[in-house]
């Protein structure tokens, strides 16, 4: 009886520990939690990237990155880390659109009308944001 209950627990504390690690739960970074979007400072690049942004993503992203109803998801989200969805994956969304799979939006559509600078500068601006966050 006494194994089967430590068994019991160590079972539950690996499971809890998958969880976990997996990002269901606790781990949510502060925008997740529902804290305001801290805006950090923008100079330079991150000025360009942030107007091309507000320009051509944020009708769907939301303009502090925090998503859009019925539009597009959250940036400021742990599955956009760049671990999880490195600077490439960026440049592909914009390229070429990204089918549903996360979410329940839709499709994104390709972006049109954007250079490599532009890309380039949003992807800084994005990350200076995230960071800001607490994304990573
Ligand atoms: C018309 C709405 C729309 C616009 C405009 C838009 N997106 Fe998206 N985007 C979406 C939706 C919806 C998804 C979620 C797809 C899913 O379910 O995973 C998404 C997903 C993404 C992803 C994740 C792609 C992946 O591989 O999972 C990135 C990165 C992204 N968007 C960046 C951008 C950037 C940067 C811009 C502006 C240059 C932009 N988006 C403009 C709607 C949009």
């Amino acid at each position: 009886m006494r194994n089967l209950a430590i068994g019991l627990v160590s079972a539950l504390a690996l499971a809890a520990v998958v969880i976990y690690s997996k990002g269901v739960g606790t781990d949510k970074t502060s925008v997740e939690a529902g804290k305001p979007v801290v805006m950090p400072e923008l100079t330079g690049v991150l000025l360009t990237g942030q107007a091309a942004y507000e320009a051509k993503c944020s009708a769907c992203h939301g303009v502090e990155l925090n998503g859009v109803d019925q539009k597009g998801p959250p940036l400021l989200h742990k599955y956009y880390e760049p671990n999880h969805h490195g600077d490439a994956a960026f440049v592909s969304a914009i390229r070429v659109g990204a089918p549903a799979h996360h979410w329940k939006f839709g499709d994104m559509p390709p972006v049109e009308g954007m250079g490599e600078a532009d890309i380039a500068a949003v992807v800084a601006f994005i990350r200076a944001v995230q960071k800001a966050n607490g994304v990573f």
